[in-house]
């Protein structure tokens, strides 16, 4: 049920903050969104503290990356062989499912998975604002439509009761299309609450296909992200948790059918070489890059750890700066931390003097999907997902990344301080 926007309190409110100045960068272009610390405006603070930091977390590492170049490059084995299948096989009993299929990205990932559940014109699939444009697109390059339920405004995950109101109406003849596919999106870290949505799935007839982009190795009720829905896609782009050198993507499930026909979708159709059963696609995960993503695969629960141990830190801080408002992890779930993200008034305020001390934000994402200029036909305007759009204009995500030191993080902590306390005496 929509709620409108005036009955909506803003996430937060402080005696430290006017909210003027924060308009102007609203319509950033997302591909500007990761900033790292710029060097070059760094007059007062000694070492930029990076948004993420991938050369150290490769530095770490590099003899086992360098041993997956030269294996490539003396066997000439690019495409599929025992470093796809190898990684496929650890990947699959990491999440706890009985198939991983590599993709070539995790855009690929969520089309070929729609597409293999048989997903297509007609079809209809239910999702969130606030996440990549990914999570849509797979959907309407299937031919499928999708619409949208808003937030908690606490978590940012689909709010699992407004899937259920309108999964209640449309079952009962109300007005729109019955949806086919519930979509939810593993914010930041976090899964969404899946067991809910798994008891909805089953009572209307859905499939959900978990977008676990941001959650490699997140915990729900103790269970790994990837073997909760009827499929999960993930996607391995370089800044994720586990990341290629390159792009990456992959699916999970326990359905074997399904896996069987994502494993031929990816390659063009074929059942085995030259003979194509369908057309298909060319979105297979490279050798190089399974490589590299089994030799991070050993190290992911240890990076996570890293990655909590920054959160906790981050927590703690921020208990005593009431302003400060970090999105909620939800008791039975164990968040892997892709992002911390916190809200806070005066957010484009608070960026800009983050980003003059040296020390690297992000926005995910500064634009909710409804508004972007892509869905303008569809006619959804401001004030369609209330939490969704609040949120966008308070969000920042702080640096995380599993090497950061205690002293980073007190560095920013403190900054953040300072710049509240900067603005209460204005
Ligand atoms: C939530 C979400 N879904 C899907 C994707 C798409 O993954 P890829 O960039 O590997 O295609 C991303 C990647 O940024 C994402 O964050």
């Amino acid at each position: 049920m929509p709620v409108p926007a005036a009955a909506i309190p803003l996430p937060i409110e402080s005696k430290f903050f006017r909210r003027s100045g924060s308009a102007s960068k609203r319509g950033a272009a997302p591909s500007s969104e990761d900033r790292p610390a710029a060097p070059d405006r760094m007059k007062t603070s000694p070492t930029p503290i990076p948004f993420l930091d991938l050369p150290r977390q490769h530095a770490a590492i590099k003899q086992e990356l360098m041993a997956v170049f030269s294996k490539a490059l003396d066997s000439a084995s690019f495409i599929g062989g025992p470093m796809v299948s190898g990684f496929e096989q650890a990947f699959a009993r990491y999440v706890g499912a009985a198939h991983c299929v590599g993709m070539g990205s995790g855009t690929d990932a969520l089309r070929l998975a729609l597409l293999a559940m048989g997903i297509g014109p007609g079809d209809h699939v239910v999702t969130v604002p606030n996440t990549f444009i990914a999570t849509t697109e797979a959907v309407s390059q299937t031919g499928a439509t999708f619409e949208f339920v808003d937030i908690d405004p606490e978590t940012c995950l689909m709010d699992a009761n407004r899937l259920e109101d309108l999964l209640r109406l449309r079952s009962a003849g109300g007005e729109g299309p019955r949806p086919t596919v519930a979509l939810p999106v593993h914010l930041y870290g976090q899964t969404a609450e899946m067991q809910t949505l798994m008891d909805l799935a089953q009572r209307y007839g859905l499939k959900v296909l978990e977008d676990a982009a941001q959650a490699h190795g997140a915990l729900h009720h103790g269970r790994p992200a990837g073997g909760l829905g009827h499929a999960a896609a993930f996607s391995f782009y370089a800044g994720k948790n586990l990341g290629a050198c390159g792009e990456g993507g992959a699916v999970t499930t326990s359905d074997a059918a399904l896996a069987e026909r994502m494993s031929m979708l990816r390659d063009h159709g074929q059942s085995q070489k030259y003979r194509h059963q369908f057309e298909g696609y060319n979105a297979r995960l490279d050798a190089i890059q399974a490589g590299i993503l089994q030799v991070k695969l050993a190290h992911l629960d240890r990076w996570n750890e890293g990655r909590r141990r920054v959160a906790a830190r981050y927590d703690a801080a921020f208990a005593e700066l009431p302003w400060v408002r970090p999105v909620r992890v939800l008791p039975h779930n164990r968040s892997c931390y892709h992002l911390y993200v916190v809200h806070v008034p005066d957010r484009d305020g608070l960026r800009e003097h983050l980003d003059r001390e040296g020390i690297g934000t992000g926005l995910h994402y500064p634009i909710p999907l409804h508004l972007q200029p892509a869905y303008a036909a569809k006619g959804w305007g401001r004030g369609s997902f209330p939490h969704a759009e609040r949120s966008a204009e308070s969000l920042l995500s702080l640096p995380m990344f599993p090497e950061m030191t205690d002293a980073q993080v007190e560095r920013v902590v403190r900054s953040i301080q300072h710049f509240g306390e900067s603005a209460s005496t204005e």
